[in-house]
């Protein structure tokens, strides 16, 4: 009779549901084209200038780890206009679409550039201007002629994060610079440079727990059903719950009660809500031997938990089947 019973609840046992959200974030992944700070624009008159003919950058160092662009070092203005000129400045980015850079509505055109070129509101002071060590002493120097910038170590993080919509692609961004003098003359020579930049939407998901418990019960179940505790005493464990997420700490024991010889199987089935009723989805494993499985490396729950189990080598052997185990973490 007892051993009967301990059959049932073995066959029965479903254990509990986590129910996760997932919201998609609308980010991209920008990748660089290349490893120069500006690349030349093709085809331009003598009198249109890359970006060394505005900048000296032997001081400064371009690294590349992983996909993004590190900069440190310094950069030097070098070109020639008087410090009284009045700078125009303009950015246009384009998107490469049937083999040609078609102008986008992303655009922005400054008369003074001087005046903004520091100014924190603008989404370049983030990229650039707050990376910019003696910038107490160069603000208002501007392009000035021989007018050097320090920089602490940085890296070209682009986020362009609910700014840009349908943004993937290849784009390009023009950046373009005229001066002019106390006339509104324009000066002979002009600045122009481009950024060649490449938009993945990063197929990410965030995901929220709807609760704070390990797992929760399944509502509905014959009393041979047990929940979460009837597998594990949970006394010593804390769940803690930093902005979005779970974090775990301490230990918990297994309490129930089957036989050390026993077969695990187990089962986890994935549901989505779906007008107003859970339904199934293709996510489903079947495990009919379980505790072979429990610790396996190449296990997803291994990278979730496993790995953080402390005392693995001592209960790696005994999985559930042994009651009264501790598993510290
Ligand atoms: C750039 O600056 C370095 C010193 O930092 C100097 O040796 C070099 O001549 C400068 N190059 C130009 C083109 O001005
Ligand atoms: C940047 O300029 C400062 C001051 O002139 C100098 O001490 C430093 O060595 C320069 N950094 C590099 C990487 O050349
Ligand atoms: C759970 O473990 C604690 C000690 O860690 C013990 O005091 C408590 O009685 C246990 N609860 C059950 C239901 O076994
Ligand atoms: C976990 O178990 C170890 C060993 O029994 C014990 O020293 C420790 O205090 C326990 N941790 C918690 C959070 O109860």
């Amino acid at each position: 009779m007892m051993l009967m019973m301990m059959m049932q609840q073995t066959l029965l046992f479903t254990v509990a549901t986590g129910i996760l959200s997932f919201t998609k974030a609308h980010r991209y992944k920008i990748e660089f084209e290349d490893d120069e700070l500006f690349s030349d624009c093709p085809n331009q008159p003598e009198s249109v200038l890359n970006i060394n003919g505005l900048l000296n950058l032997t001081e400064l160092t371009i690294d590349r780890p992983q996909d993004s662009l590190q900069f440190s070092g310094n950069f030097t203005t070098v070109w020639n206009i008087q410090k009284t000129d009045l700078i125009q400045g303009s950015l246009d980015v384009f998107k490469y679409e049937r083999r040609e850079w078609v102008p986008t509505i992303y655009k922005m055109r400054a008369l003074n550039f001087c005046s903004i070129l520091f100014d924190k509101n603008q989404y370049w002071y983030r990229v650039w201007g707050q990376h910019v060590t003696n910038l107490e002493e160069v603000k208002d120097k501007c392009f000035k002629p021989g007018t050097k910038y320090m920089h602490e170590t940085f890296e070209m993080y682009l986020d362009f994060e609910n700014r840009m919509q349908n943004v993937e692609g290849e784009h390009k961004i023009q950046f373009e610079l005229k001066a002019f003098d106390e006339f509104n003359r324009m000066r002979p020579t002009s600045i122009l440079a481009i950024k060649i930049l490449s938009f993945t939407k990063a197929h990410r998901y965030k995901i929220e727990f709807e609760d704070d418990e390990l797992f929760s019960d399944c509502s509905n179940q014959p009393e041979s059903v047990l929940n979460i505790h009837g597998l594990l005493n949970l006394t010593e464990w804390t769940i803690d719950r930093p902005q979005d997420n779970l974090k775990f700490s301490g230990n918990f024991t297994t309490v129930w009660n089957i036989q050390k010889t026993d077969r695990i199987q187990c089962s986890l089935e994935i549901f989505k809500y779906d007008r107003r009723e859970w339904v199934p989805t293709l996510y489903k494993m079947k495990m009919p031997h379980f505790c072979p499985l429990l610790f396996d490396e190449n296990q997803h729950w291994y990278k979730v938990w496993g790995q953080h189990i402390t005392n693995l080598e001592e209960v790696k052997d005994n999985c559930l089947n042994v009651p009264g185990d501790l598993l510290n973490h």
